[in-house]
């Protein structure tokens, strides 16, 4: 039998397939793994359009990104919260047990946050929160794994405390969902509105979700105050604006809030909405560079147009990024992650904004006004004002 004869140019052939396939493979074996974002946020209840928001802004940094932070592909897993703190250990868990994400998103409802805070400290995954103002979370739950894209409670409220106390009112009902939001918030307002001046003379509430406003709308009517603070959100706050207005409170006792009771809210709320002065870290009239091309861009991918809850999800995209890249897609360096972003002035759609000691932005707060479908900016509540982080020890 005849050996088999080689000739030179298939041999040369096959050692440049084989040398191609041993490079192809090598930049396989070196290429990151993906990493796992899990974002826990409401897609359902009077909280669900504030979630999709926030997920539309963060996948909008990761897109305009190339799909990677950090040098790491991102790779998505999803849990509805239903904004309900009886679920949400178990619902975090099914994120960092069963899907073993590296980075937790979330969420709305700040008695959500502090449940995954508190599974965030106690496991060490980094958590960044794209709404939920619990002061906690940046207070005695702070950690060095755990940040904020949004706001704390005390923030929006303490604005426009300092607000109304400068207008000269000075008796003013406070009316709330009981839960930490609603509470934080009515005690930040308290704290500067008094300090300027003023009294609360009631403070008004009921269970978070209800929306049966009827009674305690009949108890401001017949304390007749000079004004009315209020923090309701989402589905609540659109029956809320329209329940004042119906009950013909409106033309009579000026209704004032924090910026949620208008943001996303708008198209829903119509007429009622009309004039309602809030303040807030965002507003649409803003008009700057950087917020034009985020509006552009957003209302391309989306068709809609962004509320607040779009930029807090879009700037947790940003914090992702900047600690990322410092620890080179590494997320268990966490102070070279926290000392990032310590350092970083963060080029946000609302307008820079840094990062306190305890992990809260440092921001602006608008003085807004409805006017249309729009939330105007007719002034600064409070500049640059920063969290006191009370009972934070970082
Ligand atoms: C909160 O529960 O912290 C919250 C919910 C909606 C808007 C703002 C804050």
């Amino acid at each position: 039998m005849k050996p088999i004869q080689m000739t030179r140019r298939p041999l040369v052939a096959a050692l440049a397939a084989l040398s191609l396939l041993a490079s192809a493979s090598t930049a396989l074996a070196q290429a990151p793994a993906k990493l796992k974002v899990g974002l826990m946020l409401p897609y359902t209840g009077t909280f669900a359009s504030l979630g999709t928001a926030i997920e539309n802004g963060f996948r909008l940094y990761v897109a305009e990104n190339g799909g990677k932070l950090g040098g790491r592909e991102i790779e998505f897993f999803k849990v509805d919260d239903e904004s309900d703190p009886s679920k949400a250990t178990d619902n975090v868990n099914k994120l960092i047990k069963r899907d073993n994400v590296d980075v937790l998103i979330g969420t709305v409802h700040s008695g959500v946050a502090m449940a995954m805070a508190k599974v965030a400290k106690d496991s060490g995954t980094l958590l960044i929160v794209p709404n939920a103002g619990a002061d906690a979370v940046t207070g005695p739950m702070c950690a060095v794994n755990i940040f904020r894209s949004s706001f704390s409670n005390w923030q929006p409220g303490y604005a426009m405390g300092e607000v109304m106390a400068k207008k000269g009112l000075k008796k003013v009902v406070t009316i709330t969902w009981k839960y930490a939001a609603g509470d934080e918030s009515v005690k930040g307002f308290k704290e500067a509105f008094e300090k300027g001046g003023g009294k609360v003379v009631k403070e008004l509430s009921l269970p978070f979700p209800n929306v049966e406003f009827q009674s305690l709308l009949t108890d401001i009517a017949a304390t007749k105050p000079d004004a009315v603070y209020t923090f309701f959100a989402g589905g609540g706050a659109v029956k809320f604006v329209k329940d004042y207005a119906a009950a013909g409170l409106k033309k009579n006792i000026p209704l004032y809030g924090s910026g949620f009771l208008t943001d996303g809210t708008l198209e829903a709320q119509g007429a009622d909405a009309d004039g309602l002065l809030t303040a807030l870290h965002y507003a649409d009239s803003l008009g700057t560079p950087r917020d034009n091309a985020f509006r552009l861009s957003y209302a391309k991918a989306y068709k809609l147009q962004p509320d607040v809850y779009a930029v807090q999800g879009y700037d947790a995209g940003q914090m992702l990024g900047i600690g990322l890249s410092a620890v080179k897609g590494d997320v268990s360096k966490k102070a070279e992650f926290a000392a990032a972003l310590h350092k970083a002035k963060i080029d946000s759609p609302r307008g820079p904004f840094t990062i306190s000691k305890s992990n809260n932005p440092v921001q602006d707060f608008y003085l807004r006004q409805v006017t249309g479908k729009e939330n105007k900016v007719i002034g600064i509540a409070s500049k640059g004002l920063s969290d006191p982080g009370r009972g934070c020890r970082l």
